[in-house]
C-alpha cells in the first residue's frame, strides 16, 4: 500500500503540522474504539488520544522511527475528526466517524487521473475546487524568478498537475516560455516536455529548470510516449509581442488568424494526449478599437470543434502589470470614458479528450 498523500502534501508549501503514527498501533487503537459498546468509554479513550495528539505525546507516536509502517496524518485534520467523534450524540454515529478515520489509515483510494487519496480528502486544503481563483501573490520560491514578461503564475500548472496527473505522468507544454510548467514538474515528480519558439528564451528556461532541485527521478525535456496532461498558455494574440518570427502566435495578422494558428498548434499536440486525460488552456481576452475581443471563448470554441469536452471554465484574478499599477487612475478614467471594464481576470479552460 502506498502512502501517496503526504509526499504530495510536502510538495505544497502548506505550513501544516503532521503527526506520525505506528500504523498497526493506530489501527489497533481505532478498532478498539470501534468495538466499544459504552459511549462514555469510547469518549474517554477518544479524549485521551486527542489530548496526546494535541500535545504530540511521543507515546502515541513513533518515537522518531521512520520505517515503512509509519503513517503520517495532518494534525489539525485528525484532531478535528476526533472532536467530531466526541461530539457525536449516538454511539452508532461515533463509531461511523471512527470507521471513516480507520479507513483513511488503512487504505489508499485514488482515481485513474491523480494521486489524491479520497479516503483522506479533507487534508488537501491546498487544492482548489472552486471556479474562481483569487491568488493574491505568485509563488517566487526556488527557480520561479518571474523574470519573463507574459509568464503565468506557478500556481496554475501546480494546481492542474495535482488534479489531473499522477506522479511519473508526462506533462506537455508547447508554449513553455520561461519553463514555469517544467519547474513545477520537477517539484511534483511529473515528467515534462516544453516547446518554445524563441531559442534565447528556451535556453534561459533550460538553465533555470535544471537549477530547480528535484528529489524525484523525473525527466524534464525528453519526450517518450503519450502525455497525460496538456497545458497551453499561448500568447494572448498581440498583447505582448514575443518575437519577429512569423510562426509566433503573437504575430498573427487578425483574431481569426490567431485562432487558426492556435488550432493548428492544438492539432499538432492532440495526438500525443491520451484519451480520457485533460487539457488546460490558460488565456485572457483583449481590447481593441473600442471592442472586447473574447480570445478565450474563440479558442474554447476551436477546442470544442475537436475531440474534446468542456469540464470547467475557471476565472482567475489577473496580476496587475507594474505599468498598469502605476497608471491606475489613468486606466480608471479611460474605462469611464470608453465604457469598458479594466481586465482583472483570465481563464483556465479545462477540457477532457474524448
Ligand atoms: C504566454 S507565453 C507562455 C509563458 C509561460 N507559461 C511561462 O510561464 O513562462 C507564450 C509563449 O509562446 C511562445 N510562442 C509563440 N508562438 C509559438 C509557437 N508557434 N510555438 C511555440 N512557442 C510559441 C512565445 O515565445 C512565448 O514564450
Amino acid at each position: 500500500m502506498r502512502d501517496t498523500l503526504f509526499e504530495d502534501i510536502e510538495a505544497v508549501p502548506s505550513g501544516y503540522g503532521s503527526v506520525h503514527f505506528d500504523r498497526d498501533e493506530l489501527i489497533h487503537l481505532l478498532s478498539e474504539l470501534r468495538t466499544q459498546e459504552d459511549i462514555a468509554v469510547l469518549r474517554n479513550k477518544t479524549r485521551e488520544l486527542k489530548r496526546r495528539i494535541d500535545l504530540c505525546d511521543p507515546a502515541v507516536l513513533t518515537d522518531g522511527r521512520s520505517d515503512g509502517n509509519v503513517v503520517s496524518l495532518r494534525k489539525d485534520v485528525v484532531s478535528s475528526e476526533l472532536s467530531q467523534i466526541l461530539e457525536a450524540r449516538t454511539i452508532e454515529r461515533a463509531k461511523y466517524y471512527v470507521k471513516r478515520l480507520e479507513l483513511g489509515v488503512k487504505k489508499v483510494k485514488t482515481s485513474a487521473i491523480n494521486d489524491i487519496n479520497l479516503h483522506r480528502w479533507k487534508e488537501y486544503t491546498e487544492i482548489i475546487t472552486d471556479s474562481l481563483w483569487v491568488l493574491p501573490k505568485r509563488d517566487t520560491t526556488g527557480a520561479h524568478l518571474g523574470w519573463y514578461w507574459g509568464n503565468f503564475i506557478p500556481q496554475i500548472p501546480h494546481q492542474l498537475m495535482l488534479r489531473y496527473t499522477k506522479r511519473g505522468d508526462w506533462v506537455l507544454d508547447p508554449f513553455v516560455g520561461s519553463g514555469t510548467t517544467l519547474i513545477e514538474c520537477r517539484r511534483l515528480g511529473r515528467n515534462g516536455i516544453g516547446i518554445e519558439l524563441n531559442e534565447a528564451v528556451a535556453q534561459r528556461a533550460r538553465e533555470l529548470v535544471h537549477k530547480e532541485k528535484s528529489r524525484h527521478q523525473v525527466k524534464t525535456e525528453i519526450f517518450a510516449g503519450d502525455a497525460q496532461l496538456l497545458i497551453m498558455h499561448p500568447p494572448y494574440h498581440d498583447i505582448i509581442s514575443f518575437s519577429d518570427d512569423a510562426n509566433d502566435l503573437s504575430n498573427a495578422d487578425s483574431t481569426s488568424g490567431f485562432v487558426r494558428m492556435f488550432a493548428e498548434a492544438l492539432d499538432n499536440w492532440t495526438p500525443v494526449l491520451e484519451c480520457g486525460r485533460y487539457f488546460g488552456l490558460v488565456i485572457g481576452d483583449k481590447y481593441s478599437k473600442g471592442e472586447w475581443v473574447p480570445l478565450g471563448f474563440h479558442c474554447m470554441n476551436a477546442v470544442l470543434d475537436r475531440q474534446y469536452s468542456l469540464k470547467s471554465i475557471i476565472v482567475k484574478n489577473f496580476d496587475e502589470t507594474r505599468a498598469k499599477r502605476e497608471q491606475k487612475q489613468l486606466w480608471r478614467y479611460r474605462a469611464l470614458v470608453g465604457g469598458f471594464y479594466i481586465f482583472k481576470h483570465e481563464y483556465i479552460f479545462l477540457f477532457r479528450k474524448n
